[in-house]
C-alpha cells in the first residue's frame, strides 16, 4: 500500500464514539497518529435515534483525532451493531463449464459464486429491506470435494461456496452514513462490530481451533463464532452495561452517575464472591438523604442482568451452532467485561475456558498505550480490518493483472530485463 495513506476507524458505540486516524509507513506498518473520543449522544442500542446529536458527537471525536494527528480524517471505516443485524450461512454455486472438459478456476469464478450466494439470500422472504454488508467465504466445494479453502487455479465442473452473510437494515445503514456526512465526512465502508472486535482480540490459533467472542458494550452485546479461520455465526443482543447501571439506579434510588461509580468501583457480577456484611454508602437523588446498603445485594442486581446477557447469548449460540467445536474457548471484551467476577460467571454458564480480551496492539505503532482496554477492541479491530481489506484489494488487483495473458507477457519481459539491471 502507498506510504502516507491515511485510514480512519470510527466506532460509534452507545456510550462513546472513538476515532483512530492512522497512517501507512514506508515499511507498510500502521502507525496510530491520532485518537479522539467523545460521549455518544443520539444512539440507543446501536441505533441512531437523534441524527443531529449523533453527528455532533462524531464531529467532536474526529476533531480531537485530527488535532492530535495533524491529519485530515480520510478513508473512513465505521462499525455497526444493533438488533436489526441478521446473519446466516448460505450456499452459492456456479457451473464452470458446459463441456466435458473440466475448467481451471479463476478469481472471476470465485467472485461469481459469492455473488450467486448473495442473490440467493436477497431472494429469501424477510430479507427485502436488508442490505448485505459482509459476504465472508467459509470454504469451497469443487464437484464432490468439500472443505477447500482456496480454489484458485484448481480444476472442476462446478464450484460451490459456503458463505457467512451479514445483513443490516438499509435505513440504519443510511442513518449511520448520514451522521458521518452531517459531521462533514464520507463513509468508505461499514463493518459489523463483532467481526471487527474479533480481529483485535482473537489470534490465528483461536480463530482456527474454534472461539466465541462476546463484546459487552454499553447498549449492545455482540457475539461472533470463529472456526477453521472463518466466521460461522454472528448476532447482536440489545443489552449491555448501561442496563446494569439503570438497574442499580432504580433498585438503590440513586442517580445514574452514582450507580455507574458503584458498579465500576465496587460491583461484582458474581454476588457469592462479595462478603455478606460489606456495606456501601448510597447517595440520595438531588440532595435527598442517602443510606447504607449491602454490597452483596447490589451485586445480586448486577449478577441478574449479567446472567440474562450470558444466558441469552448461550441460548442463541447453542440453538444455531454445535458448541462442541469450540476448542479454544470464550473471549469476553468490551467495557462491561471489566466488571469484577464477569469472567467467572461466564465460565460457569458456558462451561468453557474464558478470558478477557484486550486489543492486540502489536500490529500498530505510535502512541497506543491508551488503547490497552477492552472498550477499544472494536475501534482497533475496525482499523486492522480496514487495513487488511485494503491490502487484500491491492493483492487482488495484482492477481487480476497477472492472470491476464497480456499483462503476464509484459511482466515476463519486465522480469527478464530486471535480471540484467
Ligand atoms: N472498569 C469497568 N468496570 C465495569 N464496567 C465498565 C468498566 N469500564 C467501562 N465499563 C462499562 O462498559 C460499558 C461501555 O463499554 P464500551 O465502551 O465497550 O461500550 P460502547 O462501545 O460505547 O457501546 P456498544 O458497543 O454497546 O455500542 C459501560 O456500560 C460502562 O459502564
Ligand atoms: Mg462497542
Amino acid at each position: 500500500m502507498k506510504s502516507g495513506f491515511t485510514i480512519t476507524a470510527i466506532d460509534i458505540g452507545t456510550t462513546k464514539i472513538c476515532v483512530l486516524i492512522a497512517q501507512i509507513n514506508e515499511d507498510n506498518s500502521l502507525e496510530v497518529k491520532g485518537i479522539g473520543t467523545s460521549p455518544s449522544k443520539g444512539l440507543k442500542n446501536g441505533i441512531v435515534i437523534d441524527i443531529m446529536k449523533a453527528a455532533d458527537s462524531i464531529k467532536s471525536a474526529i476533531g480531537e483525532a485530527e488535532a492530535q494527528s495533524n491529519l485530515k480524517a480520510k478513508n473512513i471505516y465505521v462499525g455497526i451493531a444493533g438488533e436489526h443485524i441478521k446473519s446466516q450461512n448460505t450456499l452459492g454455486r456456479i457451473s464452470l463449464t458446459s463441456g466435458s472438459q473440466s475448467c481451471e478456476i479463476t478469481q472471476e469464478h470465485i467472485d461469481d459464486a459469492i455473488t450467486n450466494s448473495k442473490n440467493n439470500v436477497k431472494l429469501q422472504q424477510g430479507n427485502e429491506r436488508l442490505e448485505i454488508i459482509h459476504a465472508i467465504p467459509q470454504y469451497y466445494q469443487i464437484d464432490d470435494q468439500k472443505g477447500i479453502m482456496n480454489p484458485l487455479n484448481m480444476s472442476g465442473f462446478n464450484l460451490s461456496v459456503y458463505v457467512h452473510i451479514v445483513m443490516a437494515d438499509g435505513n440504519s445503514l443510511r442513518n449511520i452514513a448520514k451522521c458521518v456526512e452531517l459531521a462533514g465526512y464520507k463513509t468508505q465502508e461499514i463493518f459489523l462490530e463483532p467481526i471487527a472486535s474479533s480481529k483485535s482480540v482473537l489470534n490465528e490459533v483461536e480463530r482456527d481451533l474454534g472461539s466465541i467472542i462476546i463484546d459487552i458494550g454499553g447498549g449492545t452485546t455482540d457475539i461472533a463464532v470463529f472456526f477453521k479461520d472463518s466466521i460461522r455465526f454472528s448476532a447482536v443482543i440489545p443489552l449491555g452495561g448501561t442496563n446494569i447501571t439503570q438497574d442499580i439506579a432504580i433498585g438503590m434510588h440513586t442517580s445514574p452517575k452514582d450507580a455507574e461509580d458503584i458498579k465500576i468501583n465496587q460491583g461484582s457480577s458474581l454476588a457469592k464472591l462479595v462478603p455478606k456484611d460489606e456495606m456501601v454508602d448510597i447517595d440520595g437523588i438531588a440532595g435527598r438523604i442517602g443510606k447504607k446498603r449491602k454490597l452483596r445485594y447490589i451485586s445480586e442486581i448486577i449478577e441478574a442482568r449479567m446472567r440474562e446477557i450470558f444466558e441469552n447469548s448461550y441460548k442463541l449460540l447453542s440453538e444455531k451452532y454445535d458448541l462442541s467445536c469450540i476448542t479454544a474457548g470464550l473471549t469476553l471484551t468490551g467495557g462491561a467485561s471489566l466488571l469484577s467476577g464477569t469472567e467467572k460467571l461466564a465460565e460457569e454458564i458456558f462451561n468453557m475456558s474464558t478470558k478477557i480480551g484486550y486489543p492486540f496492539l502489536e500490529r500498530l505503532s505510535g502512541a497506543t498505550e491508551q488503547l490497552d482496554n477492552p472498550k477499544y477492541s472494536t475501534v482497533v479491530g475496525i482499523l486492522l480490518q480496514s487495513y487488511d481489506a485494503l491490502q487484500e484489494k491491492d493483492d487482488k488487483i495484482l492477481k487480476y493483472k497477472y492472470s491476464d495473458p497480456i499483462m503476464n507477457f509484459f511482466k515476463k519481459i519486465a522480469d527478464f530485463f530486471k535480471d540484467f539491471s
